[in-house]
């Protein structure tokens, strides 16, 4: 999550484009629309979820907003 944040950051760094191209690729992932094409040849195409467009957005701001390395430091368990 922490690459594919920092590839979708680099490649759309506001915030509208960013949540607006991560719901419409989460929604139906396509090896041809992916930004990540080494990671599809790697683990194949993510699989189809079922989440609505509402749902998508929320998680995909969620994405942008949230620095995963730093929320994940000094953890002591
Ligand atoms: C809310 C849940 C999820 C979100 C928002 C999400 C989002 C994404 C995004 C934005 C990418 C990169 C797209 C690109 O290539 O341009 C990606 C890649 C990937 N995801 Fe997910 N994902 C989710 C759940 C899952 C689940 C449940 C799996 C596996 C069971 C999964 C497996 C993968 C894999 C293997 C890739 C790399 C290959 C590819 O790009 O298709 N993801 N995901």
């Amino acid at each position: 999550m922490v690459q594919i944040r920092q590839s979708y950051l680099r490649a759309f760094p506001k915030k509208n484009d960013f949540v607006e191209y991560m719901s419409e690729w989460v929604k139906k992932p396509k090896e041809e629309t992916s930004i990540m094409l080494h990671a599809v040849k790697k683990y194949e195409l993510m699989p189809f979820l079922h989440f609505n467009m509402e749902s998508l957005k929320e998680i995909s701001v969620y994405i942008y907003e949230t620095d995963f390395e730093k929320e994940h430091k000094g953890h002591t368990y």
